[in-house]
């Protein structure tokens, strides 16, 4: 039995004001049986959300990373720096950095591949545009996003993975993928695993990303191979997140 993950991703919001009130809220609000969770702050929010979240269950996290080790690569943060900050979890490949910085399957595999080497746990996202699904497309799109980490990574390495799907015409758009959708994918991508690595498919965390939200959690999270959630825009209200990880317990 997988244990569930709810992971905040922050994104390019927040303010030094607005991350004190908002973590300080979400540390009170959880207890003892809450369900494993992170929150992936921006670079710059690292040492504070660190020196917020000491002490208590919620881990922190980053949202990309270099692939390079250090040197002349101007703006870039290698992953040997977020684990000076206590980062637990790293986002790689989110649809963002797919569309808005051209990153390639390739490139996010040895992003991910960096954040293994750092002792640290890549989130390897996925997941189809509208125009894809609308095409049949889906399977193999997102079987093409995640055979590239599957190709890089030795079987060690991938059972230290946690995979996100999130298809890109529910993020940050209200629209969810029902519950059936999302699972249809889910037990695709754990057939994949299997079909790499029996030992490993049945570990790896499978997260749903896209609009999900308090009242549409739960019945994600119960499908048989959804893991847990990549949270947007409800990680950045303390009740609408803690109301999600409470659903995942
Ligand atoms: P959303 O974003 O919850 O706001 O849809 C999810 C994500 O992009 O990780």
């Amino acid at each position: 039995m997988r244990s569930k993950l709810v992971v905040g991703n922050w994104k390019m919001n927040g303010s030094r004001a607005a991350n004190a009130e908002l973590l300080s809220n979400i540390v009170a609000g959880l207890d003892g049986a809450s369900a494993a969770c992170a929150v992936c702050v921006p670079c710059v929010y690292l040492h504070q959300t660190q020196e917020l979240l000491a002490g208590s269950p919620m881990k922190v996290g980053a949202q990309d990373v270099s692939d390079k080790a250090c040197g002349a690569f101007t703006g870039e943060v290698a992953a040997s720096m977020l684990v000076e900050y206590d980062c637990q979890y790293v986002i790689v490949g989110h649809s963002e950095r797919r569309a808005y910085h051209m990153e390639t399957s390739e490139l996010v595999a040895c992003k991910a591949e960096a954040v293994l080497r750092a002792g640290m746990t890549p989130i390897v996202c996925v997941g189809e545009t509208l125009e894809e699904r609308d095409a049949g497309q889906t399977n193999a799109v997102v079987s093409e996003q995640l055979e590239a980490v599957l190709k890089l990574l030795d079987e060690a390495d991938v059972a230290k993975l946690v995979v996100a799907y999130e298809p890109v015409w529910a993020i940050g758009t209200g629209k969810t993928a029902t519950p059936a959708m999302a699972q249809e994918v889910h037990a695709a991508l754990r057939a994949q695993l299997r079909a790499h690595s029996a030992e490993v498919a049945d570990t790896v965390p499978l997260l749903y990303g896209g609009s999900m939200k308090p009242d549409n959690a739960k019945e994600l999270m119960a499908q048989p191979d959804i893991d847990g959630g990549l949270i947007g825009g409800a990680a950045l209200k303390a009740a609408d997140f803690l109301a999600i990880i409470h659903a995942a317990r």
